[in-house]
């Protein structure tokens, strides 16, 4: 019999009309021959509702949200999920494996993740510990900084710590980051919470405005007109690594408007300046095969760079940026592309997603929970 996937998407996050798109696109890539699908969609306050599919007039599909079909999870695993409607039961299904494909908050985080691991059953992606890491940007780069791969220089600080003393934290940032830097929120994405910052003042008003969506903060020197680069990370027995591809974004930085809203940023793939020097070719493999593993990442991730000088090195370089554990997969995102430029399309990186799912659920499922 198919085995039956559940793709998880919506959520109560800033990238909840993205997590829809990529959700369309892996239903209509995902082998219908080999799985059987079903949806849940996380409304964005954070209800749980039956999605399902369609196909529409240009013989897409496309999921349909069944808002009076609430959603029940159990324990059960015969039976885990229950469709509830006005508070009666209308079906009960088993789920397989799940897909979450929730960008940013709730869905990237780990939480999701924390949900799926309780019921025990496979599912795509980064597990719990892994997607929470990643997710903090001051985490990350702590880490990363601390096994010798170069991300810029940076300081964070609490809410609390900034109202007892933002003099001396502000004399830090001038002293060992300087102007212009960058002002971020510890755990967002879409460039929600990211500022360029020019002067003390511009600091003062970016810090309270990054404080509405983050209890920490992170401030980072600025890479100089930098080179933005991304590289694909895919697992499927082995850990495959895209060429890496560049965008060029049509604001100062690579802003939500720049994402999302103008339409004009520019994708490069391959990334013309690695392809004529082999040793930064060399580098981004390596180093996003290297940052995959020191994350404990699984399944997937998107690893971004920044080549470029800063204030304190002139020599321009390249700098680990950040890593997405559950990219946009919307059929003109970087993450499917890249992968496709090298040849491995989006239903081949799908059914890969699901298969190394099943693979680490099963190495866990082994670990010893008795202690006679
Ligand atoms: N240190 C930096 N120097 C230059 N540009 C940066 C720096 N940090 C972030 N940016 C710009 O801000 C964008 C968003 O920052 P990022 O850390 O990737 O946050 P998000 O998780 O929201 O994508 C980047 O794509 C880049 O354009
Ligand atoms: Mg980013």
């Amino acid at each position: 019999m198919n085995k039956k996937v559940c793709i998880i998407f919506g959520g109560k996050s800033v990238e909840h009309e993205i997590s829809i798109i990529s959700a369309n696109s892996i239903l209509n890539n995902i082998d219908m021959r080999k799985y059987k699908v079903f949806g849940i969609f996380i409304s964005k306050k954070g209800e749980f509702h039956e999605a399902i599919y369609r196909i529409n007039k240009s013989l897409k599909y496309n999921f349909i949200i069944k808002k009076q079909n609430k959603v029940l999870f159990s324990g059960d695993s015969n039976k885990n999920v229950i469709i509830m409607n006005k508070n009666q039961i209308r079906s009960k299904t088993k789920i397989d494996i799940f897909f979450p494909i929730i960008h940013g908050t709730g869905g990237e985080d780990g939480k999701i993740q924390g949900l799926l691991e309780l019921l025990n059953k496979p599912y795509v992606g980064c597990d719990v510990e892994s997607s929470s890491i990643c997710m903090d940007k001051i985490l990350t780069k702590e880490i990363l900084s601390n096994k010798l791969v170069p991300t810029t220089e940076f300081l964070h600080f609490s809410k609390d710590e900034w109202k007892d003393d933002e003099s001396s934290i502000t004399k830090e940032v001038v002293k060992k980051i300087a102007f212009p830097c960058f002002v971020k929120a510890s755990n967002l994405g879409s460039s929600v919470g990211v500022f360029k910052v020019k002067n003390k003042k511009e600091l003062k008003n970016k810090v309270r405005d990054a404080f509405k969506f983050s209890e920490r903060i992170l401030v980072e020197q600025a890479v100089l007109r930098p080179e933005e680069i991304e590289v694909s990370v895919l697992e499927d027995k082995k850990i495959i690594v895209s060429t890496p591809g560049r965008v060029i974004p049509s604001d100062d930085f690579y802003s939500y408007n720049a994402k999302y809203l103008d339409g004009e940023s520019i994708i490069e793939i391959p990334y013309k300046r690695a392809m004529n020097a082999p040793s930064l070719m060399h580098e981004l493999k390596v180093t996003s095969k290297k940052v995959f593993q020191i994350l404990l990442c699984s399944g997937m991730a998107r690893v971004d760079f920044l080549f470029g000088s800063t204030k304190s090195q002139k020599k321009a370089k390249l700098y680990l940026s950040e890593v997405n554990t559950i990219p946009g997969f919307t059929e003109i995102s970087m993450f499917p592309k890249l992968l496709s430029n090298d040849g491995i399309k989006l239903k081949k990186i799908i059914d890969s997603l699901i298969s190394s799912a099943e693979v680490k659920f099963k190495k866990r499922d082994k670990l010893t929970t008795d202690y006679y």
